[in-house]
């Protein structure tokens, strides 16, 4: 061996041995993830639909990774309160967040968000997607979806209207019913459906449009009425119950879709480990009947990538803000 080649050999090991301790603690570290539990938060009062989609999938995906997800729920600002804290927590794959539809119109509606909806999080996977319906208390003076819009417009902002915070998906289900129907409704805020529902059943508040994993149950067991689903069909489960589109409103377009998000900037393999881990309880059995019990759907297999989460938030983003602005309440809170 020439002098020369003996000096860069040397060289080329020495450099392989410099840089082995920079390289190595990367990937072990990623691959440990998770050593302790997860918290999974939630923007909405506990009972509520987002409550219960994250309580099902927690416990699956806690299983496949190994450690206990727990449910905290950050009520507040129609979801905003929620997002804005996990955009600031640890990007360290440990504080994950479930939202849905609320955050694209939060982001038109509140004009001093912390965050930007766009760039604050890691997009880990869509969940479900679903209809509203529109529900009243029992004593509600009205038997049929005409005579329910006529005592909209004739009552006008005597009726109470229950939403989960200015933002949420109830509320975004009023002011398109309210728009269309043309009536000014008397919103009266929650820290979530699942309260509002409840005030609902007790006949303290007159009218919630809602999700089918809060409202299906109920409207089984009787104990409140319900007039409408903002899908473009009717559900078997409730066959008699037409379609806002059916009554000449297909323009009360509703639909709720939940994600899984992550502060910007988790490691790329705890994010991979997320994503595999809500996959696999997606295609649980369990997860499926439950899903099919409350009424909500899943996505097609194409739509359950990350890649397309992200685009789903950027079209959402994109509508949300014409929505908002053709109500004339974009930016107003
Ligand atoms: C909830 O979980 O309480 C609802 O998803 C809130 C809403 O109406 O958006």
């Amino acid at each position: 061996m020439t002098k020369c080649l003996s000096r860069r050999l040397m060289l080329a090991s020495l450099a392989t041995f410099a840089m082995a301790p920079v390289l190595l603690p990367q990937p072990t570290l990623a691959q440990a993830w998770p050593t302790r539990q997860i918290t999974l938060i939630v923007p909405f009062a506990a009972g509520g639909p987002s409550d219960v989609i994250a309580r099902l999938l927690g416990s699956k995906m806690g299983e496949t990774l190994g450690q206990q997800i727990i449910i905290e729920n950050v009520a507040g600002a129609g979801g905003t309160i929620a997002a804005s804290r996990v955009a600031k927590a640890p990007a360290d794959g440990y504080t994950l967040l479930i939202h849905h539809v609320a955050l694209p119109l939060g982001a038109a509606l509140y004009k001093n968000l912390s965050y930007d909806t766009a760039s604050a999080f890691e997009t880990l996977g869509l969940v479900n997607y679903g209809p509203y319906v529109l529900t009243t208390k029992l004593g509600y003076p009205a038997a049929t979806p005409k005579e329910l819009f006529e005592s909209f417009r004739l009552n006008s902002d005597k009726v109470t209207f229950a939403h989960a915070g200015i933002g949420s998906g109830s509320h975004l289900c009023g002011i398109m019913l309210m728009q269309t129907i043309g009536f000014k409704g008397n919103f009266v805020a929650y820290r979530g459906t699942g309260p509002a529902l409840n005030d609902i059943v007790a006949g303290q508040v007159e009218v919630l449009c809602d999700q089918t994993t809060n409202t299906f149950p109920q409207i089984e067991a009787k104990t409140i009425k319900a007039f409408a689903i903002t899908s473009p069909q009717r559900n078997p489960r409730f066959p008699d119950m037409p379609t806002t589109a059916e009554l000449g409103f297909p323009q009360i377009d509703t639909t709720v879709w939940h994600a899984l998000y992550a502060p910007k900037g988790m490691p790329a393999e705890a994010a991979a480990k997320v994503h595999a881990a809500l996959q696999k309880a997606l295609d649980d059995k369990v997860v499926q009947e439950r899903f099919t019990e409350l009424g909500t759907l899943m996505f097609d297999p194409a739509q359950r990538t990350r890649k397309a989460h992200e685009d789903k938030l950027n079209a959402e983003l994109a509508r949300m803000k014409a929505l908002a602005e053709s109500a004339g309440i974009a930016g107003t809170n």
